[in-house]
């Protein structure tokens, strides 16, 4: 496994591998890995030449009341777990490296960056098609991974792709749970013995949601309410939205039909939590 800091001599190193046609697989990250990240490397493993995992906690992403600074890092475990994962590459860049003091250029995705997490984040989906954005002119990877738990970003990167011809075909894989059902998360390390405990009513709920439209409700009105009285019941959680929405458009639906997606976040303490499922409604 090779660790490359820097961005020149990563282009000049993917050269090389494109000149001898390797496929190269990417995985995105922002470190401080676990198994969702694992789920995503393991299918780039497979199903290409090379693998590569960038680790950067990208500061273009957070807000000035975020938590940039208080994000959990730690190279040393995540070199462990990407060799165990049979990583090739670790891209590992500075951010002075990837955001010069001369930087000045920025990717924004419309409509769809505006709703769900894009209301309450403002400028973060900016600053994330920006970084993926250039990590792909980096990298150059004929597919890249991303993972379901993070939806929304998931289908803005895909409008990003299409829309600024990136030759590149992106994967989704499903999110990865703790056994009781809370979705993988870095900043879930956050989070003390009592919130952890209270934390998987999150998708709890989100099962409810699914009960009630196999039951037959279409009114998303009806499974937002039943969903926020669960969630507020079980503990003091601030919910900042919860969302039936077209899977594809991120479009708000008044009723439920075809391909939607349930997304919610919510702050237990100082944690956000976000989380959604995906379901295809008769
Ligand atoms: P990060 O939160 O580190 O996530 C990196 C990738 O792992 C994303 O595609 C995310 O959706 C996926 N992932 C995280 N938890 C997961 C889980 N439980 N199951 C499946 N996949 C999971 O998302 C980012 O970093 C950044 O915004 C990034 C895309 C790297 C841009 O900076």
């Amino acid at each position: 496994m090779r660790i490359i800091k820097s961005v020149s001599v990563m282009q000049k190193y993917i050269l090389g591998l494109k000149s001898k046609n390797k496929r190269i697989g990417f995985v995105p990250t922002m470190g401080y890995l676990h198994k969702g990240h694992g789920a995503l490397l393991r299918r780039c493993r497979k199903e290409n030449n090379i693998s590569v995992l960038s680790i950067f906690v990208n500061p273009k992403q957070f807000g000035p009341n975020e938590d940039f600074h208080r994000y959990p890092r730690d190279l040393k475990k995540d070199e462990l777990f990407a060799q165990r994962e049979k990583v090739d590459i670790i891209f590992y860049p500075s951010a002075d490296d990837m955001y010069p003091k001369d930087y000045l250029t920025y990717v924004e995705v419309g409509k769809i960056a505006q709703g769900l997490c894009g209301k309450f984040r403002p400028g973060h989906f900016r600053g994330v098609a920006t970084v993926v954005g250039k990590l792909i002119n980096v990298i150059q990877p004929d597919i890249l991974y991303l993972g379901q738990k993070d939806a929304q970003q998931a289908a803005i990167l895909k409008r990003m792709i299409v829309d600024l011809n990136f030759p590149v075909r992106v994967k989704i894989v499903p999110t990865v749970r703790e056994q009781d059902g809370l979705a993988m998360s870095s900043r879930n390390s956050y989070l003390n013995d009592k919130q952890r405990q209270q934390a998987p009513i999150l998708y709890r709920t989100l099962r409810h949601a699914e009960g009630l439209i196999q039951q037959g409700q279409r009114n998303p009105r009806k499974i937002i309410g039943q969903m926020r009285a669960m969630i507020l019941k079980a503990a003091p959680f601030k919910i900042d939205y919860i969302e039936c929405v077209d899977a594809a458009s991120l479009d708000p639906l008044k009723v439920l039909r075809g391909d939607i997606l349930i997304a919610l976040a919510a702050w237990l303490g100082k944690t956000r939590l976000i989380d959604n499922i995906v379901l295809t409604v008769k």
